[in-house]
């Protein structure tokens, strides 16, 4: 990845944070404040701001995960943007499927558009490069990627996230529009499965 794919991005901080979620059977506990991510969120807006200004770029944003960060985010970017939203079912329970099915709801026409995905995690690329190679073949002018989290497996993935939240450990998170068993995604904050 080259020195300019990502702004900067840092680890998440490893005190512990204490206060516990239970989801159904599974403990989770608190992993980053909500402060925190509304911080990360505005410095990725400002990066935006620069690279794209005089531009008028079109974020797509991902469902159902994206939809906390992609509204957060959108309130700090102020240059001249439009946005869309598609879906992509690829996820069942706590594991990836591996079945990455089909882009659903693509209403605008992409072509000769700079295109900003909005991702609320990556973790083992599937997702995203499959939208990547979508929208790349509909002729694109260019396409990036902002996404919230990012777990290890998707740096051997290949995957330029240009725009990135945090750098998280190989655990399943719920909270700020992440689900577990479709619950938590209303949760301010992001929370951890504990073991
Ligand atoms: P990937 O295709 O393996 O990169 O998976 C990306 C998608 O899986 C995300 O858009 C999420 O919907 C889901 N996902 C991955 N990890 C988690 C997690 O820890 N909590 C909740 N959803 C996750």
């Amino acid at each position: 990845m080259s020195i300019f794919a990502s702004i900067f991005c840092p680890k998440i901080r490893h005190t512990r944070l204490t206060e516990n979620m239970e989801i159904k059977d599974k403990v989770f506990e608190k992993f980053i404040e909500g402060n925190d991510i509304a911080k990360r969120i505005k410095a990725i807006a400002k990066s935006i701001n620069m690279d794209y200004n005089g531009k008028s770029p079109l974020f797509i944003a991902i469902l159902n995960g994206s939809f906390m960060f992609a509204a957060d985010l959108m309130k700090e970017v102020d240059i001249s943007a439009t946005i869309s939203f598609v879906k992509v079912a690829s996820y069942n329970d706590m594991e990836s499927s591996g079945n990455v099915k089909q882009l659903i709801g693509l209403a605008e026409p992409i072509f000769q558009k700079d295109v900003i995905i909005i991702e609320d995690i990556v973790d083992t690329g599937r997702t995203i490069k499959k939208i990547l190679n979508e929208f790349t073949s509909l002729g694109a002018k260019s396409v990036e990627v902002a996404s919230l989290l990012r777990k290890p497996l998707a740096s051997s993935a290949d995957v330029n996230i240009k725009y990135l939240g945090f750098d998280i450990p190989d655990k399943f998170v719920v909270g700020y529009g992440l689900d577990y068993d479709s619950l938590g995604r209303n949760l301010k904050d992001i929370y951890q499965l504990k073991v």
